[in-house]
């Protein structure tokens, strides 16, 4: 019964199912003040333990900097090593600070080695560089990008930076904005990549009907448009998200009512599914605010995260096997590791605003959105870091308004997810029900 066949289908099976799923991670708390191992570690452990959820075991990171300093390597990692939680890299570079940010990593790589390496899901050489370096980007003043040959020309140092490492099994790719990998002249950047990390908010589509009810139809026909570009590499969801308060955008309205519905019609399927990084685990109190546990670290969202379990392909596995109740809660089987990433507080700042804004301290974090009609617009935002940067803090101090007050919302909604969601551990679930479907064939 326990043949090789049997147990090699069962493996391949959850390997299937593994998809990374986590959230974005800034280097700032909600004071502007760094975010060092401690913190890094609070947040990974909030994400892992979200009531109503599983599988936020992972981590997408801006930069490779820790805050505060010249080039040592981001205290997100030692955290990410105590906690199983996988990563996403990131290096900042807008700005010109490149150097610095592959002296991080290849700091990275000889103090933590494999322990490190291992966790490591792929790396991002910059985030909507070419966004921000786009008729739109300038149009919304979102800072300074680069042009997708100086991009290529990084991308290309990162890989020789990693040749010969740990790590040079890594796959590398970049983040931008949707309509960034749309415009045609930054076609030499796909070419010189392994995936795709695309960045879309509806909410911001404001040239277009986005009310909440277009939300999941924009979102996929963005992925789609992305998709036919990408000349069959991977496209990864590196931010999305809804606001759970803040202003209207175009008919774009920011309520808890509105971010559960784009979790439940965007989230959820894609959780388990596809490499999938949301925006965000918590913020600082920005407004918009896209934290689903508004600006503190509590484990209670502020909204259900419970996913129906009713969805799609998982069913094989999950139905068979376990326990599962209702929920899929975000996420089903993830990703082996098992760790959690969220965010923090904190993170860069401020969400994605219609201007830039650029976040304290060292890294610079702008948010921005993108209304471009030819294909669509989009909007994102990103954060990120590169230290020394010039901007200064403005955002971070936004308001903390708006993430004050849902928080109460969730506490009386909240509890009552949690139970039955948690389950099966992730990949440890899908494994095990993998090799019960197998066995009984
Ligand atoms: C398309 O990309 C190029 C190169 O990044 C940029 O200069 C141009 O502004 C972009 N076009 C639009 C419409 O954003
Ligand atoms: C989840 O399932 C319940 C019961 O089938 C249904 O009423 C509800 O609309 C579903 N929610 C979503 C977001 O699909
Ligand atoms: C949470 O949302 C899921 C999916 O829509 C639904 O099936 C479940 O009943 C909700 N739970 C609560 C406590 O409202």
């Amino acid at each position: 019964m326990f043949s090789k066949q049997a147990i090699a289908l069962a493996l391949s099976i959850a390997a299937v199912e593994a998809a990374h799923q986590g959230f974005n991670y800034g280097t700032t708390k909600t004071d502007g003040s760094y975010n060092y191992e401690a913190d890094f570690k609070t947040e990974f452990q909030t994400a892992k333990n979200l009531v109503g959820t599983s599988g936020f075991t992972s981590a997408r990171l801006y930069t490779m900097i820790q805050g505060g300093t010249t080039n040592d390597p981001i205290q997100a990692i030692p955290a990410a090593i105590a906690s199983e939680t996988s990563l996403l890299l990131g290096l900042w570079t807008s700005g010109g600070n490149v150097d610095n940010e592959i002296a991080a990593l290849e700091s990275a790589i000889n103090t933590y080695g494999e322990s490190f390496t291992k966790l490591v899901v792929g790396i991002s050489v910059g985030s909507e560089d070419l966004y921000r370096n786009s008729v739109t980007g300038a149009k919304n003043k979102a800072g300074v990008g680069i042009n997708p040959d100086t991009l290529v020309n990084y991308i290309k140092q990162v890989k020789s930076a990693i040749s010969g490492t740990s790590l040079s099994g890594a796959s590398v790719g970049h983040v931008d904005t949707w309509d960034a990998w749309t415009n045609g002249t930054n076609a030499a950047v796909i070419d010189e990549i392994d995936w795709l990390g695309f960045d879309g908010y509806p909410y911001y589509q404001t040239t277009m009907a986005n009310g909440i009810d277009q939300g999941k139809s924009l979102f996929d026909d963005a992925v789609a448009k992305t998709k036919a570009v990408a000349n069959g590499k991977e496209v990864w969801i590196t931010e999305t998200g809804w606001p759970v308060s803040g202003p209207n955008e175009g008919d774009a309205v920011a309520s808890l009512a509105n971010a559960k519905q784009y979790w439940d019609e965007v989230g959820c399927p894609l959780f388990g599914e596809t490499n999938t990084w949301w925006y965000m685990l918590a913020d600082a109190g920005s407004s918009p605010s896209f934290g689903v546990t508004g600006s503190t670290s509590s484990t209670n969202p502020l909204f259900n995260l419970s996913c129906n379990t009713t969805s799609t392909s998982t069913s094989s596995a999950s139905a068979s096997s376990s326990t599962s109740s209702s929920t899929k809660s975000g996420s089903a089987s993830s990703s082996s590791v098992s760790g959690f990433a969220t965010s923090s507080r904190a993170s860069f700042g401020v969400g994605h605003n219609t201007h830039p804004a650029t976040q304290t301290s060292t890294p610079l974090i702008v948010a921005t959105q993108t209304a471009s009609s030819s294909s669509g617009t989009s909007a994102s935002n990103s954060g990120s870091s590169s230290s020394g940067s010039s901007s200064s803090g403005s955002s971070n101090s936004g308001s903390g308004s708006g993430s004050g007050s849902s928080s109460s919302a969730s506490a009386t909604s909240t509890t009552s997810f949690n139970s039955a969601t948690r389950s099966t551990g992730s990949a440890f679930g899908a494994l095990a029900a993998a090799l019960v479907l197998a066995i009984a064939v």
